[in-house]
């Protein structure tokens, strides 16, 4: 089986000690760990990154072409700002799922507008690290659901 692709943009690296009264206690290792035992639960490989460059996201995006089964983004403050993110998701032709730790519609307006929803399967948002779960989850039905037509 081919992996999933789960990426991370900026400041998530932080998790833990960003804000915890917003993004919890929780930190990236703690999120890498749950996704890599619900990839052993799904059947496929887990290939986990972060990254604080847009540049740097956009090439994986590329590169997961032919490569991944999948994408799981939470592309984080650029969600809000980026076409690069937005076209390089098209590009991939690959199912994707986007995942935001918080529920950003309670947040901040400028948080409500994503440059990614429009060119992903689906959007889960405010479960904290539950939510790369969810979208491992729904991923795994998308990729069976196309091997078999
Ligand atoms: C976030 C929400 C974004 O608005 C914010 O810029 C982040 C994290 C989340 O996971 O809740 O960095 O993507």
């Amino acid at each position: 089986m081919k992996p999933v692709f789960v990426l991370n943009g900026p400041n998530l690296n932080m998790l833990g000690l960003r804000e915890p009264e917003i993004y919890g206690q929780e930190t990236l290792a703690d999120v890498q760990q749950v996704c890599e035992a619900a990839g052993a639960r799904l059947g496929f490989p887990i290939d986990f990154r972060q990254t604080n460059i847009e540049g740097e996201l956009v090439s994986w995006i590329q590169g997961a072409r032919g490569v991944a089964c999948g994408l799981v983004i939470n592309a984080a403050a650029y969600t809000h700002t980026s076409v690069a993110i937005h076209d390089a998701i098209k590009a991939s032709g690959l199912p994707a799922v986007e995942v935001h730790l918080t529920n950003v519609y309670k947040r901040e307006p400028f948080r409500h507008k994503s440059f990614v929803s429009g060119v992903v399967m689906g959007v889960i948002c405010g479960f904290g690290g539950y939510g790369y779960v969810l979208a491992l989850e729904a991923l795994s039905r998308i990729v069976i659901q196309t091997s078999k037509n």
